[in-house]
């Protein structure tokens, strides 16, 4: 695999797959095809060899476009997606365009090519679990975490249209053989994830001089892996995974948000209850968690992120340290969540 296209790969967790590629894998070269909307950032691809990675400016919806790309290339990953949930209450008719008929057309054009696609997707798909303590077996029970068996049931627009996504992958390579694999990974932290997201958001706030804020009770619980690790997973799957199948991607980092939120403030020298409650999002999934067993036994995939305080300690000096990446952008971000008391 010497030349891959990575879509959204100026967003979060696509620039660091990119870094990711370009540290330990020399031989490759990345076309990245982003459109570099309010989410997209050429600085996340700063430093990187211009001899290796390539930046097209340019709409995964663009048929033309993509054909033309996807002609020159040995494979697809697949990132870029309208990604936030807030947003897809507001509005959600972007992610319909990007999610679904962006990759009904890098599918197309996979399939035209006969170019090894990868679907990278959300555990969001599933919907929801219930809380630990509410379960028999306090969420190590069959059935308690998420595993690719479990059925689709998305609770927002955003997840929505992922799951949708997933499904036109799954049928492309149904009906047309195309050489496809998927992933769905919980929660990702790191570098340049953007600061309207739950982490950045909170650090971007204490650094700012203002007050923290979290949805509802905070009870909510979310599996937090650290971004390398997701882009460990995904090479593998896209080099040695089998054609067809779904991993999930999950490194047991079940936490509730106040927990989160108390650990950011005090890695941070602030009180931990130095926060304020706001209004809850509307249809908040309570609990998500990921059973990454068929990654592990069949690909050998292990994290290496294990320790979540170290690896947010490491986020908050990222932040620190680049405080003109997200400086401008920050009260605009607070401003339109204080449209919704949030
Ligand atoms: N953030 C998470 O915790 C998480 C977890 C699991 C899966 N995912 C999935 O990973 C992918 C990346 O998520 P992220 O958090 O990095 O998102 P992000 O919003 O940070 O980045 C998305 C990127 O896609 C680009 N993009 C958007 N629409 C486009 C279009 N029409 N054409 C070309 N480029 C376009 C944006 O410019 C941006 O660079 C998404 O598919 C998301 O569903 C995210």
């Amino acid at each position: 695999m010497k030349n891959i296209i990575v879509t959204g790969g100026a967003g979060f967790i696509g620039s660091n797959f990119v870094h990711y590629v370009v540290k330990h894998h020399p031989e490759v070269h990345v076309t990245v095809l982003d459109k570099l909307t309010y989410a997209g950032n050429r600085e996340n691809l700063a430093g990187l060899p211009t001899d290796r990675v390539k930046l097209v400016v340019g709409d995964i919806a663009d048929a033309q476009l993509v054909n033309s790309l996807v002609a020159e290339a040995d494979a697809v990953v697949h990132y870029a997606a309208e990604s936030h949930n807030d947003n897809s209450l507001q509005d959600p008719s972007p992610f319909i365009q990007t999610n679904l008929v962006g990759t009904f057309t890098l599918l197309e054009a996979c399939r035209l090519k006969g170019v090894r696609f990868h679907h990278v997707s959300t555990d969001e798909v599933y919907g929801d679990l219930p809380l630990r303590e509410d379960l028999p077996g306090h969420g190590e029970g069959p059935g308690e975490k998420f595993t690719d068996h479990t059925p689709y049931n998305p609770s927002s627009p955003y997840s929505a249209s992922k799951a949708g996504s997933d499904l036109l992958v799954r049928a492309w390579v149904r009906s047309f053989g195309l050489q496809a694999t998927i992933s769905n990974c919980s929660n990702n932290y790191g570098p340049y994830q953007h600061i309207e997201k739950f982490i950045p958001r909170q650090i971007t706030n204490i650094l700012s001089g203002e007050r923290p804020k979290l949805y509802g009770d905070g009870k909510n619980v979310r599996d937090w892996i650290h971004t390398e690790d997701h882009s460990a997973a995904v090479w593998l799957i896209l080099t040695k995974g089998t054609i067809g199948e779904t991993y999930l991607i999950g490194a047991d980092g079940e936490k509730d948000n106040k927990t989160v939120l108390e650990l950011i403030l005090r890695l941070m020298g602030k009180d931990a209850q130095d926060y304020d409650h706001v209004n809850d999002r509307p249809g908040h999934d309570l609990r998500y968690a990921i059973d990454a067993t068929k990654l592990k036994e069949e690909l050998g995939w292990q994290p290496q992120f294990t320790n979540f305080e170290e690896g947010l300690a490491d986020t908050i000096d990222w932040y620190m340290n680049n405080r003109e990446w997200w400086q401008a952008e920050k009260a605009a971000v607070e401003a339109k969540y204080a449209e919704n008391g949030q």
